[in-house]
């Protein structure tokens, strides 16, 4: 009888004793980070944000008025091998008077210089101006890029890139597919010539869970198909880079397993429904269909499935043996020193929300800057990012450079909040109302009354940004900084 890695893990004829084992019960060994190495590359990168007609699919032969970061296709996806050098050349080209603008390399743990934060570690990119940003990636993975002021229009018109770098797998898979998912703020789904994006901020979303888009995508397309090789073992990279929507994904028809948690590997566990928040991401390995047949990525967070992409196998079958995908290589961040540790509470509030929203609306004042509404519907340790622009507060905490801390985050809000902390990524320990694997992330989903505890070792000296990555809530109140000193 073959055996695969689970069964082995369990030991022979140990299979009752197998389907007793937790859920995220990973393999006994662990694979070593890969090495950096000195690959001596550099790639040479031109983003120029601003405004273009695109014709997404998902447009329905319309176009928009996007803001991107190129002319070609969108988003721009850029791979890396680990051990590469990005060296990037930006302009901002939009087309706002005093629209400024910036790139930050979210989750990636570079140099503070290279953030892209207006105010915080660089000035803001103003229209016709250009920066330069470089570094070596330390990570494997699968990242993303945005800008950070006005995110919510910026990002909200398509201002994001996808970034991959490579170098984690033990094994060749026989495929690697990106999908990137979306909605678009659009006026109904039948677009014209003349459609536009509808108002990308509304207090009525921003005081609750986000405004939501109306239109849904992957890779620009409602519901694309995907073809991969049959009977393959694809590795599927899934980025939820929306500015609200929380998703449930799942694999319908084709056996799934988690591989990594926002690029980070994680001891294989079979993918039911997953918990992606707004800038989340999830590396799948799926058996691919045979060829000819269809398996369905979807969206479970609805009365029914909702479709996101159809997995179609094509080709004489790549695979015979049982499905039991080759784990990747660990992560490459500092073991956190739980018994040295600091712990430090952060809870996550709603501000006065009631009067904070009748006020907003009666004033009708928001975005009067760019890095923020002007409204305030939330505070982490009962503290609001200041509206004025360019304004940086104090920050929420000092760490110690070497020292591991360990984030209590209790969410006492009624919504769920993505909350991402920069430069560094958490070893997410517990929750005290979800069965989650011990995983590294950079953007750790806090449900309604939900307390994680998340540590790291803080290495990366600096002012950081920790805030909610539903956009709404990071600019109406929701961030912060802490400080590596
Ligand atoms: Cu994805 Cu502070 O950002
Ligand atoms: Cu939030």
């Amino acid at each position: 009888m073959a055996m695969n890695r689970r069964d082995i893990l369990a030991g022979a004829g140990a299979l009752s004793a197998a389907a007793l084992l937790p859920r995220f019960a990973g393999p006994a060994r662990a694979l070593p980070p890969p090495a950096v190495p000195e690959t001596g590359r550099t790639v040479s990168l031109d983003l120029v944000a601003g405004e273009r007609m695109v014709a997404l699919p998902c447009f329905n032969g319309g176009s928009l008025p996007m803001w991107t970061f190129s002319d070609g296709a969108w988003p721009p996806i850029v791979r890396l091998k680990l051990g590469d050098r990005l060296d990037v050349r930006f302009e901002n080209r939009l087309p706002r008077a005093g629209e400024h603008t910036s790139v930050h390399w979210h989750g990636l743990r570079i140099p503070n210089a290279e953030d892209g934060v207006p105010y915080l570690t660089q000035e803001p990119v103003w229209p016709g101006e250009h920066f330069r940003y470089s570094f070596v990636p330390p990570d494997t993975g699968s990242f993303f890029f945005h800008p950070h002021c006005n995110t919510v229009e910026q990002l909200g018109r398509g201002l994001a890139g996808i970034l991959i770098v490579e170098g984690d797998e033990s094994e060749p898979y026989d495929a690697d597919v990106p999908l990137i998912m979306r909605d678009w703020r659009v006026d109904g789904s039948a677009l014209e010539p003349s459609s536009t994006f509808i108002d990308f901020f509304t207090a009525e979303g921003a005081g609750k869970a986000g405004t939501f888009g109306t239109l849904r995508s992957t890779n620009g397309a409602v519901n694309p198909e995907i073809i991969l090789p049959a009977a393959g073992d694809c590795r599927l990279r899934l980025f939820n880079v929306d500015t609200t929507r929380f998703m449930q994904v799942g694999v319908m028809g084709a056996d799934a397993m988690v591989v990594a948690i926002d690029g980070v590997a994680v001891p294989p566990f079979a993918l039911r429904a997953w918990d992606l928040g707004p800038a989340m991401r999830l590396d799948v390995i799926v058996r691919a269909p045979g060829d000819g047949e269809m398996a369905e990525v979807v969206d479970y967070f609805a009365p029914e499935p909702v479709p996101l992409a159809r997995l179609v196998g094509s080709g004489a079958p790549r695979r015979q043996s049982a499905f039991d995908p080759a784990p990747l290589r660990a992560g490459r961040m500092a073991e956190p020193d739980l018994a040295n540790a600091e712990r430090l509470p952060f809870e996550f509030t709603a501000t006065a929300t009631a009067e904070a929203l009748a006020e907003a609306e009666a004033s009708g004042a928001f975005l009067g800057s760019l890095c923020t509404s002007g409204a305030t519907f939330w505070a982490i340790n009962k503290a609001v990012w200041p509206a004025e622009e360019g304004v940086i507060p104090e920050p929420l905490a000092v760490l110690e450079r070497g020292r591991t801390y360990i984030f209590e985050m209790q969410n006492r809000t009624q919504h769920r909040h993505p909350i991402h902390i920069h430069g560094h990524t958490f070893k997410v320990l517990s929750s005290n109302r979800r069965d989650l694997p011990v995983h590294w992330a950079d953007t750790v989903l806090l449900g309604p009354r939900e307390r994680i505890e998340a540590a790291f070792v803080a290495d990366n000296p600096g002012d950081w940004m920790f805030h909610c990555h539903i956009i709404e809530h990071q600019e109406s109140g929701m961030m912060g900084t802490v400080r590596v000193t």
